[in-house]
């Protein structure tokens, strides 16, 4: 159906009432939605939802290229692209029996192919779990002649209501290496990571289960990935939350990106090789955690 900008997004409705949307603009996740219909994920207020820029917020799509390591515009370019839905994927390995989903499928056009001259097939499928975790599964192919690399992240903006009150537990004495220091190596001390300044670092070799503990909304979030060894760590904090045109102010109070991310070693694809990469989010009432 037609979204916001009349840019068409598909809805996703499990039986017991969770949700989620996804635009074919970027592949991008925009919303999903507890049971109870409270929203999980943010997305900014000053969003644009108008190409060529990317959809501030939800679960945009970096692909080829994480952040600016390498020559291609941030982020790469599948954030900003028309994804197509994909009638007929190949089948996939993990049974979808009982989920709610659709598939997605990006193919470089021609001037995607002056700037990043390699052939692939980028299929997304986006799917609601029974029970309302929302699981994105990544399988890109390359269908050149020649090898490829690339980088990726699934730049989540999870839905906070005081940043000051999160911790991020998983990520504790790892080894990481800090944007805001022109990506110099540090190794994480001491317990679990809270936020009063801005922080923009990518955590190498992390383990395959990171949460988010909103103390204040009494939630947790639970993320699971598969072949993404890095997380990348964001809160813009005040001061490049206002050179942002489409953030607002304030609104770093609300919102933390945790990214499970394939960045410190490139995804190397031989001619016909796929890869794949899963992430599952799960919303939890915080106490279910305790002890964990
Ligand atoms: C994060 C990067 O993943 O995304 C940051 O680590 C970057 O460096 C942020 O500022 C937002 O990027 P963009 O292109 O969406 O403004």
């Amino acid at each position: 159906c037609k979204g916001i900008n009349g840019l068409e997004k598909v809805v996703l409705r499990e039986a017991r009432g969770s949700s989620a949307e996804v635009y074919l603009y970027g592949g991008q996740v925009t919303s999903w939605k507890n049971d109870h219909g409270e929203e999980l994920l943010f997305v900014s207020s000053k969003a644009t939802f108008k190409p060529p820029k990317a959809i501030r917020g939800g679960i945009p799509i970096c692909f080829p290229q994480f952040s600016s390591h390498g020559v291609l515009e941030q982020h790469g370019f599948a954030r900003n692209r028309f994804w197509s839905i994909d009638t007929n994927p190949p089948p996939f390995p993990t049974s979808s029996s009982n989920k709610t989903f659709v598939d997605l499928l990006l193919k470089p056009s021609e001037e995607d192919a002056k700037i990043w001259p390699h052939s692939f097939e980028f299929r997304l499928r986006v799917a609601l779990v029974p029970g309302g975790d929302l699981m994105l599964t990544s399988r890109i192919r390359n269908t050149d002649s020649k090898p490829f690399n690339f980088t990726f992240a699934y730049h989540t903006y999870f839905s906070v209501s005081d940043i000051s009150e999160v911790r991020v537990e998983g990520l504790e004495t790892l080894d990481y290496l800090d944007n805001l220091q022109n990506r110099a190596r540090f190794t994480e001390q001491g317990d679990a990571l809270t936020f009063e300044s801005e922080v923009d670092k990518v955590y190498v070799s992390t383990p395959t289960k990171i949460a988010i503990l909103d103390h204040e909304k009494k939630r947790t979030f639970v993320l699971r990935k598969d072949g993404l060894p890095d997380a990348v760590v964001w809160n813009p904090w005040d001061k490049k939350a206002k050179a942002m045109p489409d953030f607002g102010d304030d609104e770093y109070k609300h919102m933390l990106c945790v990214e499970a991310a394939a960045i410190e070693k490139p995804i190397t694809l031989k001619p016909g090789e796929e890869w794949r990469g899963r992430q599952e989010l799960s919303a939890v009432p915080s106490s279910y955690c305790s002890g964990q």
